[in-house]
């Protein structure tokens, strides 16, 4: 494992040598474009690698990572990355991926100040808001984390839909789904939260945006 900078060099060496033994165009081929079917809403922690824990390849995912997984409405950097998978590369499906132990998470459950992350943080705050009820009623600390890490996916999963991108991809007929789900640091497993949403029939009506009409000068 590299612990020095200079080691990420020797080890990017190896790396490549390996995959042009497997094919000796893998570069060539992977430089003339992607067409990923999945784009990947994740946390930045280091123990939660897109590719890795779901055995895809480069050119397989499209990847956005930010502390919790978060998916914020003024987030310019969330959104650019939402519109260029959805409209143009034309992803199938948009994952957002939380994990159990989430730093984040666990953060913002406290009342401990951490700096400027605490205005990041306060979001997920807002999630246990929604949500108290069920978590005042988990006695288990740890539990109770967890099932806010759960439930805080279930919600960027809800406010993916929200978004313009989301929903005029879904008015134009476009197969199109969002799905929720959980990794585990300590196992290794994904679960998925059965919380897919594939249109806007269920959404609740204030969120609902009709579909512009085009200005006709
Ligand atoms: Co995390």
């Amino acid at each position: 494992m590299p612990q020095l900078y200079n080691e990420i060099f020797d080890a990017n060496k190896k790396w490549v040598n390996s995959k042009l033994q497997e094919s000796p165009d893998y570069f060539e081929k992977l430089s003339k474009g992607q067409k990923p079917p999945f784009l990947w809403i994740g946390c930045s922690d280091s123990r939660v690698p897109a590719n890795e824990i779901t055995g895809t390849a480069p050119g397989e995912v499209f990847v956005h990572r930010n502390i919790a997984n978060m998916v914020i409405h003024t987030d310019m950097s969330m959104l650019s990355v939402l519109d260029y998978a959805v409209n143009v590369l034309e992803v199938k499906h948009v994952i957002v991926c939380g994990h159990y132990g989430c730093g984040g998470v666990i953060a913002a459950m406290g009342q401990k100040q951490f700096g400027l992350i605490d205005n990041w943080l306060r979001h997920i705050k807002d999630v246990y808001r929604l949500h108290q009820d069920e978590l005042d009623a988990i006695a288990d600390e740890k539990q109770r984390a967890d099932r806010l890490v759960e439930l805080n996916v279930q919600e960027q999963v809800f406010d993916l839909t929200k978004t313009t991108i989301i929903q005029n991809a879904w008015a134009q007929g476009r197969f199109l789904q969002v799905h929720g789900i959980v990794y585990d640091i300590s196992n290794g497993i994904l679960k998925d939260l059965s919380v897919t949403v594939g249109d806007n029939t269920e959404m609740e009506g204030v969120y609902k945006l009709q579909v512009k009409k085009k200005l006709i000068v």
